[in-house]
């Protein structure tokens, strides 16, 4: 049998997935009924919900709940119901979060915003990591827990409601990695990069910072969440932050390395002077530069004068 064969037993194992009405929370819930573990999909809006349901590869498998997880009440509700629709839970998967808005910087940002920001990421994620765990170690059985935070925990977002929110959830995760793994229970970071999946509204052009070339798509982050959820493929894993991101956290405020094939399957480096002359290099500097990868200032003073008949690399 492969590994990777059979990552849940679907017989002791039942998951809770918020957010799974949208974007990567949705794939990851469908992702977990698709492996046959029975699955409560949360969300706050109850037409994407029953939708995710209704859309996942085993209905049968999926249970909705609707309900503001921003409340206390409702994270209770949803213990309630979840207990009495799918038993234990071993396998929790917070990834509901209010929508970002761009206007919503430091200083336009409401107090409601930013409460209900901190409410469904850090008290929510907090209230059910901790009931939830507490039932697992009552019955003495293991758990794995699924935080989603993001690359802002760690660097400004101009949304300062939602990158403090996440900076305090990627601290709750190694805080509830450390208490709780004695009990078996082991927590979990997963960091998207830039995924267009609702919640984001990402701009096309943000693609050539990418180091895999493109936005990321909520089924990117499936699979690792699965492996990560997983006892048997993850068992020693916990505290952990797995960065699904194609790359982008490599980029700092420096652009990505110009390469040029200029005619050549070999890649050529910057300052390396080309073997000869290719006019096809025009259009691809042209490009670039309507593309704004190439600023006119680095091409000046540099070696790439002779743009109309000769290839010279630049950077
Ligand atoms: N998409 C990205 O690029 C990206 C990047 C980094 C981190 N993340 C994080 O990943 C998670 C999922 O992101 P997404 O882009 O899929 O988001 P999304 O907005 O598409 O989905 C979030 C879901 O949470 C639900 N929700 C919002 N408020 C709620 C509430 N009060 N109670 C219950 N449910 C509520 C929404 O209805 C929605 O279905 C979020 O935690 C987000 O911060 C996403």
């Amino acid at each position: 049998m492969s590994l990777l064969d059979n990552p849940f037993d679907p017989a002791r194992e039942a998951a809770l997935v918020t957010g799974a009405g949208n974007g990567i929370g949705r794939a990851i819930a469908q992702a977990l009924v698709g492996e046959g573990v029975r699955t409560v999909f949360a969300d706050v809006n109850r037409d994407t919900v029953t939708a995710a349901v209704k859309a996942s590869p085993r209905p049968d498998l999926a249970v909705p709940f609707v309900g503001d997880l921003a409340s206390r009440d409702a994270c209770d509700a949803l213990l309630a119901a979840a207990q009495s629709a799918v038993g234990r839970v071993t396998h929790f998967v917070h990834s509901a979060s209010p929508p970002r808005r761009e206007a919503d910087h430091a200083f336009a940002v409401s107090g409601e915003t930013w409460e209900q920001m901190r409410a469904v990421n850090v008290d929510a994620g907090f209230h059910l990591a901790r009931e939830l765990a507490r039932k697992l170690i009552a019955a003495d059985e293991p758990g794995s827990f699924l935080f989603l935070t993001s690359l802002h925990a760690g660097t400004p977002r101009n949304l300062p409601h939602y990158s403090t929110a996440k900076a305090a959830l990627a601290m709750l995760v190694k805080e509830l990695a450390k208490t709780f793994g004695r009990f078996g229970i082991r927590v979990n970071a997963l960091v998207p990069g830039a995924i267009a999946a609702g919640g984001f509204v990402a701009d096309p052009a943000l693609a050539k910072h990418i180091p895999l070339g493109r936005l990321g798509r909520s089924e990117d982050l499936a699979p690792m969440a699965l492996a990560v959820l997983s006892n048997r493929v993850s068992a020693y894993v916990t505290g952990a932050a797995i960065v699904v991101d194609g790359g982008l956290s490599l980029t700092t405020g420096l652009s990505l390395p110009i390469l040029v094939t200029c005619g050549s399957p070999e890649p050529r480096l910057r300052g390396e002077t080309p073997e000869r002359e290719d006019t096809s290099c025009l259009a691809m500097i042209s490009a670039l530069f309507e593309q704004q990868m190439v600023q006119p200032s680095v091409l000046e003073g540099r070696r790439c004068r002779g743009l109309g008949s000769r290839c010279w690399s630049w950077g």
